[in-house]
């Protein structure tokens, strides 16, 4: 198959790029190097383009005439969502949008688009499963949202086929070494933690008195090699259903911010200095999903996504980054 992977200079984007290579797949990768990284490309050819010029997206397909598209292309940061959120809306709609014209043009019919847990907003569910109103409470999760909306709507008009895989929280690096998660600045708790137990600095805990067992948030950490797995199962999926699919991609497990924190000290022996810290806002309580959908219809269980090989794929990555 050939894959048109949007984004693949980035952190999960890179992961799907090398679950394709190791599936015998021709792979071409569209960035932009925004928040992507060019050494994160390793073997496959990387056009240097954002989604926001037409006329680049409309080449590649002209060149590479893909079979599918992976588009993780978007911006993440939800703080900076609250903040802007016109650009927000600016890369990860219009620029979906003019992917998926472009695919129109040259009949190419299926996507798997990067969804996201933040469309579920604060849910009251202990375990959510795929039926949890959509209830987004910033302008990223809106984004992602609007693209679900869409590519179903795609989908009745056009016969676009897609997957939108709501990631949890994705963590882990390839265990492989070479790749991992690189954020500049970095928001994310896995890598704040590494940092911390390496530089003998604090970690800042947002909020103790959450209504959690020990206080602190709960999340649902997925390994991002069985995140990539979940993508070429969905590339499979589509071969024979039509339709626009919505599926989560979560453990069904939760681990708190000081879980995680227990596990950064017990893989890496070093020990993590926490200041606490104000909540920071819009920080759910907890959010765990049940992927019983993903297990019967895609045939996905998450393989490596026990928190220490997260936390110990994580810390090689840590020691060794070249980006
Ligand atoms: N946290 C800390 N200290 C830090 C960083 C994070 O205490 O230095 C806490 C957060 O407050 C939160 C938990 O660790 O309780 C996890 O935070 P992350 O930033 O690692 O991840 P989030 O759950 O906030 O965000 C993830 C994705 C987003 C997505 C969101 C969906 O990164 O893209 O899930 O809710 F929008």
């Amino acid at each position: 198959m050939k894959a048109l992977v949007c984004g693949g200079a980035g952190y999960i984007g890179s992961h799907m790029v090398r679950a394709l290579e190791r599936a015998g797949h021709e792979v071409l990768v569209l960035d932009d190097l925004s928040t992507g990284h060019r050494e994160a490309v390793v073997n496959a050819q990387l056009v240097l383009a954002s989604l926001l010029d037409e006329s680049r997206i409309d080449s590649a397909f002209e060149s590479f005439r893909p079979d599918i598209v992976f588009h993780f292309a978007a911006l993440s940061i939800v703080r900076d969502s609250v903040a802007d959120p016109l650009t927000y809306y600016r890369n990860n709609i219009a620029g979906s949008i003019n992917l998926l014209a472009s695919m129109r043009r040259h009949a190419v019919s299926s996507i798997v688009f990067s969804s996201s847990a933040a469309v579920y907003g604060l849910p009251s569910v202990g375990l959510i499963d795929e039926s949890q109103a959509l209830c987004p409470i910033n302008p990223y999760g809106s984004s992602k949202m609007a693209m679900e909306r869409l590519l179903a709507e795609a989908h009745v008009a056009y016969g676009i086929r897609s997957v939108s895989l709501r990631y949890f929280n994705a963590a882990g690096a390839d265990p492989e070494g070479g790749i991992g998660e690189a954020h500049e600045p970095e928001t994310h708790l896995i890598p704040n933690a590494l940092r911390a137990a390496a530089e003998g600095s604090p970690l800042h805990v947002f909020g103790r008195d959450y209504t959690t067992a020990d206080g602190t948030c709960v999340r649902d950490y997925v390994h991002v090699c069985d995140l990539a797995h979940a993508h070429l199962l969905a590339a499979d999926y589509m071969r024979h259903r039509d339709g626009a699919h919505v599926f989560n991609l979560g453990t069904g497990r939760g681990s708190s911010v000081m879980d995680v924190v227990a596990a950064v000290e017990g893989v890496t022996g070093r020990k993590v200095e926490v200041v606490y810290s104000p909540r920071r806002e819009g920080d759910p309580d907890r959010l765990v999903a049940t992927h019983a959908r993903a297990s019967d219809e895609l045939g996905w269980s998450p393989a490596m996504s026990d928190i220490e090989s997260i936390v110990r794929s994580a810390w090689k990555w840590h020691a060794q980054r070249n980006y």
